[in-house]
């Protein structure tokens, strides 16, 4: 019989090993939801989805704790905020996790619909409720503090720009497509930046600001899933890069789930490192086609997946083109 692993201790980093677990805990997810890809039926690409990555991470030699995962009450009672995953023979840690992050995106196979999981010493992660956040953040290279929720959106961009020595006009803000971000988008078209608007996928919208080169993101602004929030904190860990983040508590039923939460200061202003810290892992793998990964391809013999996996200690940063066997691989 295999040997427990050893128990935890907390002022111990993860065991790197658990990278590869993740991944697969991803892989499953993302391929059971690319199964309902196109299918016009987001509801049921995310149960499978959350089914999928439940069984897997159950597998995975972790005694976690989901601190942002699916609301308690939602279809399928798994994945919820609090739940105890794992086999409980490895260490203690926190599970910030999406099984799909872009449901409808991948109801209508448009771009960048993922499957993703943080995890995280006990402690690291932000316990956020399920409301939105005010976002912003830029990829790594910059002084310190260029960026901030304190400022306008002109007042961002003129100090983006003359830190990447451009004009404004040569700078592009991602920003989602929402009647909420009206005012937003009339401030950043009027400074003179490009804006390119997305229909879903806030994750993706952060972690392109990484590579401005590539993506032609050089900044995301606007509101989005708390949720979201926190995993773009846990990518940017690793990646390194600037963002902060503000709870839109604008109910008092938001505030009271928020004050259950142990959060106080209703306003605050949370910078990356208040987001997430210490060793972090972080695995996302493609669903659906998309700049930053590749969706999932069914071949008559096999499956293929594309993952991105990083390590915030380490800073490694590692892409997956995994091969599953359709003979092993019931999927
Ligand atoms: P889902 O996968 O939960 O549908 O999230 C997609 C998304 O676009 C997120 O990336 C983003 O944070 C959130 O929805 C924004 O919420 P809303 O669609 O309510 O504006």
């Amino acid at each position: 019989m295999a040997e427990p692993l050893k128990a935890d201790r907390t002022d111990e980093k993860l065991d790197r090993s658990l990278i590869i677990e993740i991944i697969r805990v991803t892989e499953k997810a993302a391929i059971a939801a690319a199964r309902l890809r196109g299918k016009l039926d987001d509801i049921a690409a995310d149960k499978s989805a959350i089914e999928a990555m439940h069984d897997e991470l159950n597998l995975v030699h972790i005694d976690g704790e989901i601190v942002i995962g699916e609301a308690k009450g939602s279809t399928v009672p798994k994945l919820f905020v609090g739940e105890a995953i794992g086999t409980k023979q490895g260490p203690k840690c926190d599970i910030a996790l999406d099984p799909l992050e872009g449901t409808t995106i991948c109801a209508k196979d448009l771009q960048n619909a993922m499957s993703v999981i943080a995890i995280a010493k006990p402690g690291s992660l932000l316990n956020a409720p399920d409301v939105y956040m005010e976002k912003i953040a830029i990829g790594p290279g910059f002084d310190e503090g260029i960026i901030s929720l304190e400022k306008t959106p002109a007042e961002n961009l003129a100090s983006l720009a003359k830190a990447k020595g451009v004009a404004i006009a040569d700078l592009n803000v991602c920003i989602l497509d929402r009647q909420r971000h009206g005012k937003l988008i009339g401030e950043v078209n009027k400074a003179g930046a490009s804006i390119r608007l997305v229909g879903d996928g806030d994750l993706a919208g952060v972690i392109n600001t990484t590579n401005s080169y590539e993506t032609g993101i050089d900044i995301y602004m606007g509101s989005g899933g708390a949720r979201e929030g926190v995993l773009a904190a846990c990518a940017l860990c690793c990646m390194g890069g600037q963002m902060q983040g503000r709870l839109i508590l604008d109910t008092p039923e938001k505030q009271h789930q928020a004050a259950a939460m142990g959060i106080d200061n209703l306003h605050r202003i949370y910078n990356l490192c208040d987001m997430a810290h210490g060793d972090i892992m972080f695995a996302a793998t493609g669903v659906t086609q998309g700049n930053l990964l590749s969706g999932v391809r069914f071949e008559p013999n096999q499956i293929v997946t594309n993952s991105l996996v990083m390590r915030s200690t380490s800073k490694t940063i590692r892409e997956i083109s995994t091969r599953h066997p359709l003979t092993n691989n019931p999927n």
